[in-house]
């Protein structure tokens, strides 16, 4: 079927007019909602923009991203949260009790690691944490678990 040009631009009109279905993003905190607009010199990369849509973290299962997440989780994380997970200082993050309720969701993780929870779980993004950096080390932590 062919349309004519004037259907298909009034089609593209109502297209852009519609609101993004996109998440919303909540502190752990108080579920105040999180800005996640880019930090000073961050582009957001395509699994970024893919995971503020669906928030499905694309980067689960990928081997590049994984051994990034490894590395950056292995600098920032391990010392509260121990190299395999299992947790110390800060809680075990590869079994299933959580201290914050969507702490069991890739979402619920990302909020987290960017914005920070309670006492000494400080929100990344406002120590340059790229949000695709946090993304890679969730798809490491989903890694870890049996
Ligand atoms: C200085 C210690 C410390 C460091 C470093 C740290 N965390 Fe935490 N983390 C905590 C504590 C304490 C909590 C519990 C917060 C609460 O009670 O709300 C926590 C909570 C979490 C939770 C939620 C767990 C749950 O069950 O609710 C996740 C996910 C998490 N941290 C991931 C990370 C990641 C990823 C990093 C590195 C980017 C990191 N943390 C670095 C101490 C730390």
């Amino acid at each position: 079927m062919r349309v004519s040009r004037p259907v298909a631009i009034l089609a593209l009109v109502v297209a852009m007019a519609l609101p993004a279905l996109a998440i919303e993003f909540k502190s752990a905190l108080d579920d105040s909602p999180i800005d996640v607009s880019p930090i000073k010199g961050e582009t957001f990369t395509d699994a970024v923009k893919s995971f503020h849509d669906t928030g499905k973290n694309p980067y689960v299962g990928n081997a590049d991203a994984i051994a990034a997440g490894k590395k950056l989780y292995n600098d920032n994380c391990q010392v509260c949260h121990k190299p395999d997970g299992s947790g110390g200082m800060g809680p075990n993050l590869v079994d299933d009790i959580v201290v914050n309720a969507r702490a069991n969701t890739d979402v619920g993780k990302f909020e987290i690691i960017h914005s920070g929870a309670a006492g000494a779980m400080r929100p990344f993004s406002k120590r340059g944490m790229t949000q695709d950096q946090i993304l890679q080390i969730i798809a490491f932590i989903d890694s870890l678990k049996k």
